[in-house]
């Protein structure tokens, strides 16, 4: 009956044969409320910035144990972000991922059993879910010791740039694809730049299509009551025009795995990702998670600050 498209309304997740026979993603009923909660009311939005407040100071907690976790491993941060998750907020809107040094490079490395190393850049993807269960989703990679290696800092600030030329371009009527192509052309040129990306390498393929090596997911996705919200028309939503209301994440990364051969050996084992949260307005856009830093100087000015107030 449901093969043939018969019209009723079907309970997921109560019969293996019934979610087998429903369409991926849902059905007709799931893809209209996706569409209508693309756009947020001013009540949602109230609820959004709240959740990125909260988790803007979980990830100042975060950046304040960074000392502490070269002595107890990832484990630890991961333990200081549920903690304020639980008490901020309902709980964490997704697991936590709290990779350091190659572990950065796994998407998405949730184990957070690893150690940190003080010359380990710690890449930490971390939301709270609101009490009202709004979500945030925030990444920042930050250096172990407060001041990144010559060689994490090239990616990093490449990472940085994708970011800011994605940033620049939130305004109604741009698609999320319109930013992912963007920031991958910066990214590409950055890795080419770097030695990483070659014609050797690239083989006669587009560069763009060979930075998905390096980059194997997209630039953002929406944002709401769900951390990948809207996801019965995920597909469109990546090439519908941006409108007010909408909340999307811009998140671009690079990640070189230790074992790829085709990285030069210095760059082996980095992985960054910086992670916004966007909410887009008549005119442009407002960053729900401004308030922490993203820049190379910027973050490591703010994790010397930290120490100082720490020793203090
Ligand atoms: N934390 C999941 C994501 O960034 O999409
Ligand atoms: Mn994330
Ligand atoms: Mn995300």
């Amino acid at each position: 009956m449901l093969a043939a498209g018969a019209r009723g309304r079907a309970i997921h997740g109560l019969d293996p044969d019934v979610d087998a026979a429903i369409a991926p993603g849902g059905g007709e009923l799931s893809r209209t409320i996706a569409k209508m909660r693309l756009v947020k009311d001013e009540h949602e939005l109230t609820l959004l910035r709240q959740t990125a407040a909260d988790t803007v100071t979980a990830f100042e907690a975060l950046a304040a144990a960074l000392p502490a976790a070269v002595t107890s491993g990832e484990a630890h941060l991961e333990g200081v972000f549920l903690q304020h998750a639980r008490t901020l907020g309902h709980g964490p809107a997704y697991n936590p991922v709290v990779g350091a040094g190659e572990h950065a490079t796994v998407l998405h490395w949730m184990r957070n059993d690893g150690h940190v190393r003080e010359d380990d850049l710690v890449l930490i993807d971390a939301g709270i879910e609101g009490r009202e269960r709004y979500a945030a989703d925030v990444t920042r990679t930050f250096p172990a010791s407060g001041t990144f290696s010559p060689e994490q800092r090239a990616v990093y600030d490449l990472v940085f740039a994708a970011q800011e030329t994605a940033l620049a371009l939130v305004r109604p009527g741009v698609t999320l694809r319109d930013l992912h192509t963007a920031a991958v052309k910066v990214i590409a040129a950055g890795l080419r730049r770097l030695g990483v990306l070659t014609d050797r390498v690239a083989g006669g393929l587009p560069d763009e299509q060979v930075v998905m090596r390096w980059m194997p997911h997209g630039i953002g996705h929406m944002l709401g009551i769900d951390v990948h919200d809207c996801l019965a028309v995920a597909a469109e939503a990546a090439t519908i025009p941006l409108e007010a209301g909408h909340v999307i994440t811009v998140e671009p990364g690079v990640y070189l795995s230790p074992y790829d051969t085709l990285v030069p050996a210095h760059f082996r084992g980095i992985g960054v990702r910086i992670e916004d949260d966007i909410v887009v307005t008549p005119y442009g856009h407002d960053n729900l998670t401004a308030a922490l830093p993203r820049s190379s100087d910027a973050v490591e000015r703010w994790l010397a600050s930290l120490d100082m107030r720490s020793a203090a």
